[in-house]
């Protein structure tokens, strides 16, 4: 009795401690797990850790990155796409690695969230060939953008003028495809065209040449009635001058010859 009362005293307690544990480890993988197939490593002198996951045949970012990370490695993969907010969370994240993957765009919300800190981003070797407008509006980062397939357009442009003090990365930009067909296979800073514009223009021409049609519709149509009218006008004035003048030669005849 005081045995059994002894070992419930201690063996409840025990067991309430475990299971929370369990449950701690349980609700909060990310803060303590390293991703399948990378290898994390704790920097002591950067309190963060270094989390490598080159190599691995990943198709797509790992959903639950260390929220300590602050290099994350992910070079050699075959990630075809950074979805919006994909490192959100990651606030030690000072580098990161996505070279030699197959990403083919990038949109808005792809680095939010790290922009702060963020000082490298390699993004080179992939399948890149438009990005939104404002996917690196904010970022402070040195970003590589070498041997991607880029086609060059207005949302380039924009997307080149937001990173204004990155000028290193803009200039690598080759076209492999452009808007213009003299900028195909040159670096894009090499010509001073203002891409945005053109599609203006390009807009402007086909409205004018609408305009211009609409216009010469309603010309001619308008000529077309006045002539149409002026015929019919003709038909009738000579319908009215032939009326009096033709029953009137034997009428003045007949006239002439019933008062004789
Ligand atoms: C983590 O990566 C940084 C930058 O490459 C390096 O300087 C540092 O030595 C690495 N730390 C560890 C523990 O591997
Ligand atoms: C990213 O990884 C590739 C492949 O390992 C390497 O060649 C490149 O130097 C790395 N980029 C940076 C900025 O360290």
């Amino acid at each position: 009795m005081t045995l059994l009362d002894l070992w419930l005293s201690r063996s409840i307690p025990m067991c309430l401690l475990l299971q929370s544990l369990v449950l701690m480890a349980l609700c909060f993988p990310s803060a303590s797990m390293c991703p399948k197939g990378c290898m994390c490593q704790r920097d002591p002198h950067l309190h963060g850790l270094n989390v490598t996951c080159s190599q691995s045949r990943l198709k797509e970012i790992p959903p639950s990155l260390p929220v300590d990370t602050i290099l994350l490695r992910l070079d050699h993969n075959q990630i075809g796409a950074v979805p919006d907010q994909a490192f959100h969370g990651l606030r030690l994240l000072r580098e990161l690695n996505l070279s030699y993957n197959a990403v083919e765009t990038l949109g808005e919300g792809a680095f939010s969230g790290i922009e702060g800190t963020l000082q490298v981003l390699d993004l080179s070797h992939n399948r890149i060939t438009s990005v939104h407008k404002d996917a690196f509006a904010r970022l402070k980062a040195r970003i590589i953008v070498d041997d991607n397939p880029w086609h060059c357009d207005c949302a380039l442009q924009q997307a080149i003028g937001g990173m204004a003090h990155n000028h290193e990365a803009a200039a690598r930009v080759l076209c492999r495809s452009s808007e213009l067909r003299d900028q195909e296979g040159r670096p894009f800073l090499a010509v001073d065209a203002d891409l945005c514009n053109l599609a203006k223009r390009t807009t402007d021409y086909a409205m004018l040449v609408t305009m211009f049609g609409w216009f010469a519709m309603v010309i001619s149509y308008v000529v077309y009635y006045v002539r149409q009218n002026q015929e019919d006008a003709r038909r009738h004035l000579e319908y009215l001058k032939s009326l009096p003048s033709k029953p009137k030669k034997p009428d003045e005849a007949d006239d002439i010859s019933t008062v004789v």
